[in-house]
């Protein structure tokens, strides 16, 4: 890779929706960095989680999911850092705008939710300690207990990291705070002070995350180990967050949102029309974005309007300008959406699915279109298909999604010529490329877990023919296969038997030095 500089980085992200009573969970865990300058594709089968993924890094979640765990760290390059009209010049945490913009509504039905889980799981600990006592099969028991203990631990973590300070706890935890705030002020506290801090937090049922990082720092303290300022920024921010009214709070997440969507990154969906207005020309749609993310004038606007409607490929702009997208077609509207994209000067532009609607050649052209305009930009293309083929033409990176995880990844020839988990080679072995006359193609059998459930060892294993007892049991780890590249199967483990791929997939090589894939 050119360029080495993390752009996002993702931690531990885990999605829910909240759907009636019962809590669906889209995205379990996922943890992944991009690098500024990039193309990562991000494949996976339709119900992979991967629109709520990129919903995710923009805080556009329907209404009923939330983040319910993790970090989206946003670093913005040199570049942006000089350039005047970039609005987030520091590294930021995106999820936590998410949190400040989330509804009293919502907090609360995630804090019910989760004391819900609490209670069943505990309940379910009383029956199985019940069980051991009396002797009934008591190392499945215990590991059950394990599992549920495991669940609570994550309930507790989850409330915290939504929940506010209590009144009291803001009360108690004012003058240290205080003392923090001012320069130098957490080198100099008062030793009854700190013990005062500790012991109250020592006694509270659970930890928020202001408290953990409170306690951390304190602990630091009275062990003389030098403190991060950063840490004690962080933590006056969040103390800053919590003494805020919500509404305060959430106007400002709400500033903050608005930025990011409109001058950090920006995202083109599958169908156009969800993106523009149908009443209104597509020049003045245009015009709108440069307006208010450039303040440019209306005929500043306009002129530029024009000029990315060139760049992206619309013959006669200047007469196309006053039309409405109803008169263009599908590839055009399609082109319109990217301008008014590029309109926002992003640093990063996510495509979900931009092609799936369009067709065949018409895909081929918007894609040529994406990969000029990333050089043209310099911008970070996440690139979203169901569609493997595609990814070989525009991709140098490939991630690779199962039910709401990164199974492998790799760079675009790990994936296509040495890929190891069993779910890529179904997804290659399904490319309409390799078929050969007269054969049916291959298909995967079966369908994705339900989202609902906790799901137990290895997601993919009762479709997996290559399947072992023990991914019916363990989730397996993310394997290593070199620095570029992980998988997340049981089989890259020492002790499992040698698997030979699919035989189709050797045919692969030819078909890409063909061209026949990604055509
Ligand atoms: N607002 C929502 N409420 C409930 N479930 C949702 C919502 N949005 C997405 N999901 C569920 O999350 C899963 C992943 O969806 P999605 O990311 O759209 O898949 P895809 O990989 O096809 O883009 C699906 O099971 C979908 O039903
Ligand atoms: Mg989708």
């Amino acid at each position: 890779m050119e360029n080495n500089r993390k752009i996002l980085s993702l931690k531990d992200i885990v999605v829910k929706f909240r759907v009636r009573s019962k809590m669906l969970t889209s995205i379990r865990n996922i943890s992944f960095d991009i690098y500024d300058g990039e193309t990562v594709a991000i494949v996976g089968e339709s119900g992979s989680g991967k629109s709520v993924l990129t919903k995710t890094l923009t805080n556009m979640l329907e209404s009923n999911g939330y983040i319910a765990n993790g970090s989206i760290m946003y670093y913005p390059n040199e570049d942006s850092k000089n350039d005047p009209k970039t609005a987030f010049k520091d590294e930021i945490n995106l999820i936590k705008f998410h949190k400040g913009a989330l509804t009293s509504e919502a907090r609360k039905s995630i804090k019910s939710y989760n004391n819900l889980r609490i209670k069943e799981a505990k309940t379910k600990i009383g029956i199985l300690t019940k069980q051991i006592e009396m002797n009934i099969d008591a190392i499945n028991s215990q590991i059950e207990i394990d599992n549920l203990t495991r669940e609570i631990e994550n309930a507790y973590q989850e409330m915290a990291s939504f929940n506010r300070l209590s009144r009291r706890t803001r009360k108690k935890m004012r003058p240290i705070m205080k003392e923090i705030a001012t320069p130098e002020g957490v080198n100099f506290l008062e030793k009854t002070m700190i013990e005062n801090a500790l012991d109250y937090l020592k006694n509270e049922e659970y930890l928020t995350e202001f408290e953990i990082l409170l306690q951390e720092i304190l602990h630091k303290v009275n062990d003389k180990i030098a403190i991060d300022s950063q840490e004690v920024n962080l933590l006056l921010e969040i103390w800053t967050f919590q003494n805020q009214s919500a509404l305060k709070n959430k106007t400002q997440a709400n500033k903050n949102l608005k930025k990011l969507r409109g001058g950090t990154i920006a995202t083109i969906f599958q169908d156009p029309m969800t993106s523009l207005n149908p009443l209104l020309s597509v020049g003045y749609q245009i015009t709108e974005v440069l307006r208010a993310h450039q303040k440019m004038s209306f005929i500043e606007a306009k002129q530029e309007a024009i000029e990315l409607m060139k760049k992206v490929g619309i013959p006669n702009a200047e007469k196309r300008f006053k039309d409405i997208p109803g008169k263009y077609s599908g590839g055009m509207r399609q082109r319109i959406v990217i301008a008014v994209a590029l309109a926002c000067k992003p640093k990063i532009l996510i495509c979900d699915e931009p092609t799936t609607a369009l067709d065949v050649t018409i895909q081929a052209q918007i894609l040529d279109l994406i990969k000029q305009l990333k050089k043209e930009y310099n911008l970070t293309v996440i690139f979203i298909t169901h569609d493997l083929g595609v990814v070989a033409n525009i991709a140098d990176r490939v991630a690779v999604v199962y039910a709401g995880q990164i199974i492998e990844y790799g760079t675009t020839n790990d994936i296509f010529f040495d890929a190891r988990h069993p779910y890529t080679w179904a997804l290659l072995s399904s490319l309409p490329q390799l078929g050969n006359k007269g054969e049916d193609l291959y298909s995967i059998s079966g369908t994705p877990p339900s989202l609902f459930n906790e799901i137990k060892g290895d997601p993919f294993a009762p479709r997996n023919d290559f399947a072992m007892a023990i991914d019916y049991e363990l989730e397996p780890p993310m394997f290593e296969v070199s620095p570029s590249h992980g998988a997340k199967t049981w089989l890259l483990d020492p002790r499992s038997p040698k698997i030979e791929k699919p035989k189709q997939l050797s045919r692969l090589r030819e078909a890409v030095s063909e061209a026949k894939v990604g055509e």
